[in-house]
């Protein structure tokens, strides 16, 4: 009862994880093959709330208790990213201590001494040992070639493998928030193809990319598409919607007390977007033993909205001032460059690096006509919505 977990919640517990059981089914028989060395490659695709990393932690949990080494590296996390300068060298640093501190919990690399004289005696490139912890972690000298840097950690899994295939069924690496690899100049030839090299003929060693990506992401077609890196190699795997039966019955049983008309209901749905995320927030916030009809329900989105969609709201505080300023300037609807480049009075060209950006952060997406648009609804909703009440739109959190 009454157990939803907030939208920003990454490790929901068995009564929290609701629905998505014929998805947990399918992509876990196919993590399972990697136990006869046919490991699968897959994209695991879906918009942003929708639930994906929840579902590969869950996955994460099922097959480490199957027997599997799961290791979980989200790109987010990496220091080279939180300090605005992702590089390879920084990206394999930090998948390579993820997977040690994987191993270190699974009793499969002996911590403290042992590691050390291990990495000293493999003699690589290392400059120092990091407590992380209470692991040693070895830092990579800087001065390394980058090729071989990625081979070494790369193929470092199957070592582990190799050396413990008798208390494993394989190993899964689940890559979460995948996408920031385009922020690595180049990340095209320098990264995607160099993973390739490396993982395509690994028998015991499944990978699930994933990460924050809409539909039509040049990445995924880069990535998965018949001329994409891993040449149609690479299984597609979409988490969807839930459906309104699915948010009806997930209400009723986990707050039984929240109660609508039939439009109410649906005006419930449609705000959220059978997203989870929005699902969950709002029907946090909202008072129980109330009958909500649809207009009561529209009065509390809008009151809410700050809340409900606090994710994207803490991503615009984020953004620069110009790319605030082509959101805004989309807000009235799907825009070409050059009219985005009139309504900021600026030189068309030099919006390329802040439209990429937006593309990234899959906030805004270009469709074939080349018109720009904005991929948020919620987000424009409550642009929109400070918009109307304070007169102006809120460039700063205070
Ligand atoms: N199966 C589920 N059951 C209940 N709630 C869920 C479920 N999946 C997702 N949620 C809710 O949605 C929230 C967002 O989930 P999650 O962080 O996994 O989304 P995501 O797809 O990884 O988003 P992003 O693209 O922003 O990383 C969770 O914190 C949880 O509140
Ligand atoms: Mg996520």
């Amino acid at each position: 009862m009454n157990n939803i977990p907030w939208g920003n919640n990454e490790n929901l517990d068995d009564n929290q994880f609701y629905n998505r059981s014929i998805e947990l089914t399918h992509l876990k028989q196919m993590l399972l093959t990697t136990e006869n060395e046919t490991p699968p490659n897959i994209l695991l695709t879906g918009n942003r709330g929708i639930g994906k990393t929840v579902f590969i932690k869950k996955i994460q949990k099922e097959l480490e208790e199957y027997g599997f080494l799961v290791i979980y590296i989200n790109f987010s996390q990496a220091e080279c990213f939180r300090r605005k300068n992702m590089t390879i060298e920084g990206l394999m640093q930090f998948y390579f201590k993820k997977t040690l501190i994987s191993c270190n919990n699974n009793k499969l690399i002996n911590i403290g001494e042992k590691l050390k004289k291990y990495f000293k005696t493999n003699n690589f490139h290392f400059k120092e040992f990091q407590e992380v912890n209470g692991i040693p972690i070895p830092i990579f000298k800087s001065e390394i070639n980058k090729e071989d840097l990625m081979e070494y950690v790369l193929t470092f899994p199957e070592k582990i493998y190799n050396n413990h295939s008798d208390q494993l069924k394989g190993i899964i690496i689940l890559i979460d928030e995948f996408q920031l690899i385009k922020e690595l100049d180049d990340y095209k030839e320098s990264f995607l193809w160099n993973i390739r090299s490396y993982i395509q003929n690994q028998r015991n060693i499944a990978y699930v990319f994933t990460g924050s990506m809409s539909l039509n992401d040049t990445l995924i077609s880069e990535i998965s598409g018949h001329n994409g890196v891993f040449g149609g190699r690479m299984i597609s795997f979409h988490l969807s919607t839930f459906s309104k039966t699915t948010v009806k019955q997930y209400l009723n049983e986990k707050k039984p007390g929240l109660k609508f008309t039939d439009g109410g209901f649906n005006r419930f749905y449609e705000n959220t977007l059978g997203i989870p995320a929005y699902i969950n927030n709002f029907a946090k916030i909202l008072p129980e033993n109330i009958e909500f009809t649809s207009d009561s329900i529209t009065r509390e989105f809008n009151e809410s909205i700050y809340q409900i969609s606090s994710n994207l709201v803490n991503i615009w505080y984020e953004l620069s001032y110009k790319n605030k300023l082509i959101l805004i300037s989309l807000l009235n609807g799907p825009a070409r460059r050059i009219d985005i480049a009139k309504s900021l009075n600026v030189k068309s060209g030099s919006l390329s690096p802040n439209l990429r950006e937006l593309e990234n952060l899959s906030l805004i997406n270009k469709t074939g006509n080349k018109l720009y648009s904005f991929t948020e609804p919620l987000l424009a909703k409550w642009l929109q919505s400070e918009y109307t009440e304070k007169g102006e739109y809120p460039f700063t959190s205070i």
